[in-house]
């Protein structure tokens, strides 16, 4: 690693710490020219990793602080992202903020998650990274953050699992999650759209989001707690959406359950989605269900989207995007939680109880026996991975534009 470092240095020294500065001035981002991706990290317990920063610290992320510009449209602010690699790519580290910054202050923040995988031929692969760059700008738009265009998105998580390639896990053994954030990071009191946007893209190694593997999961729905209302921002990823529910999700988990099922505001009847993944139930004769994204309280998921393709073409399956009452749930024969985190989790049982844990026997189901995945979600769980890691020649050649390769 020998290239000039001197744009990256300068703006090194304006967001790393004293010591990450000295750090990060003799280590700059690698070539791009390369001709191979590196071979995973040698000695890392792959296997051990969950969801979760694993105790690791990647090597570089992508950091790009740009002055927001009011545009004609006053509804929409604008700002240019298009910096390079060596401007943008720093060492893992962090960076300083005013405590004014409406982040902070009025949580002006979005994020994203997509994975990269290492495939079976020794590529490396992004999983439809447009469909998180496109959510991001509708995410934008709603928080009058400068939205990130779509090619500046790709290119920039396209140079981040580059300069990682070491941390992208072996095949078959998880994926690099890369974790984009969009903030407002301009120091102003006032309570209005942040001056300054901050676009970051990290990353970490991760394994399975719920232990156990292809092991169903326990849900538990809580009456009374509700995720997002019409109105609101349900629909988009933005920060402040997940800290209201970490209350009800340790709940559940006390008693546990694996994560949290949300219901609706309005009835508190429908099923929404889980914690942080989409859900889907399997009714008789393959017809699939999941709740559609009309009310705009659920977020538009990236596997969701893909899941409803896959379950009509490659398994012949009938999707319905409608309502799922809790009460049509004793009518399933399957359920299944999706996400890119989640990857398709199969569930093995609804239950539905008060804030203060008494249960509504009636309400509660059990899949199957409550531990295996049933066949469609098999199905699904096989042909999506089968995809991502691009072992299968025919599907490879079917789902190509839902593949983004990093060049070496
Ligand atoms: N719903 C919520 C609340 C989420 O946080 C996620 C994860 O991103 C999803 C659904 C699934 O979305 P995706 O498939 O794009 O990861
Ligand atoms: C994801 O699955 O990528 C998510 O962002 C969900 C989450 C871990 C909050």
């Amino acid at each position: 690693m020998t290239r000039s470092i001197v744009p990256f240095a300068a703006l090194a020294a304006f967001f790393l710490t004293a010591a990450e500065q000295t750090q990060a001035a003799t280590r700059a981002p690698p070539s791009s020219n390369k001709r191979q991706h590196s071979d995973p990290k040698p000695n890392v317990d792959w296997d051990s990793f969950g969801f979760s920063m694993n105790g690791v610290r990647t090597d570089y992320m992508w950091l790009n602080r740009v002055e927001a510009q009011e545009g004609d449209d006053v509804m929409q602010l604008t700002a240019d992202y298009s910096a390079s690699p060596n401007d943008c790519l720093s060492e893992f580290g962090t960076f300083q903020l005013s405590p004014a910054a409406t982040v902070l202050n009025y949580g002006q923040a979005l994020f994203e998650g997509l994975k990269a995988f290492r495939r079976v031929d020794g590529s490396i692969a992004l999983f439809r990274p447009e469909r998180n760059a496109e959510r991001m700008q509708n995410g934008a738009k709603r928080f009058l953050l400068p939205p990130v265009p779509t090619d500046v998105f790709v290119s920039a998580a396209d140079a981040v699992v580059r300069a990682n390639s070491r941390w992208v896990p072996p095949f078959g053994k998880g994926a690099l999650y890369l974790r984009p954030l969009l903030m407002g990071t301009g120091d102003d009191l006032g309570v209005k759209p942040s001056w300054e946007s901050t676009f970051c893209i990290y990353c970490c190694p991760v394994g399975n989001y719920f232990k156990g593997g292809l092991k169903a999961i326990r849900l538990q729905a809580l009456r009374g707690f509700s995720r997002a209302a019409q109105g609101g921002a349900g629909h988009v990823k933005a920060s402040g959406n997940y800290a209201p529910a970490f209350f009800a999700q340790r709940t559940v988990k006390q008693r546990g359950f694996d994560d949290l099922l949300c219901l609706d505001a309005a009835t508190g009847n429908l099923i929404e989605e889980a914690g942080a993944s989409n859900f889907f139930a399997v009714f008789p004769n393959n017809t699939i269900v999941t709740p559609c994204l009309h009310s705009e309280t659920i977020l538009p998921g990236v596997t969701r989207a893909s899941i409803i393709e896959l379950a009509v073409r490659e398994c012949g399956c009938t999707v319905v995007e409608g309502p799922i009452q809790l009460s049509d749930l004793h009518e399933a024969c399957e359920a299944f939680c999706c996400g890119t985190g989640a990857s398709v989790t199969p569930v093995g049982s609804v239950s539905v109880a008060k804030i203060d844990g008494t249960e509504d026997k009636e309400a509660c189901v059990i899949f199957g026996d409550g531990s295996t995945p049933g066949p469609i979600t098999q199905r699904l769980y096989n042909t999506l991975l089968t995809i991502q890691t691009g072992t299968d020649e025919d599907l490879n050649q079917r789902y190509a534009d839902w593949i983004h390769v990093v060049e070496p």
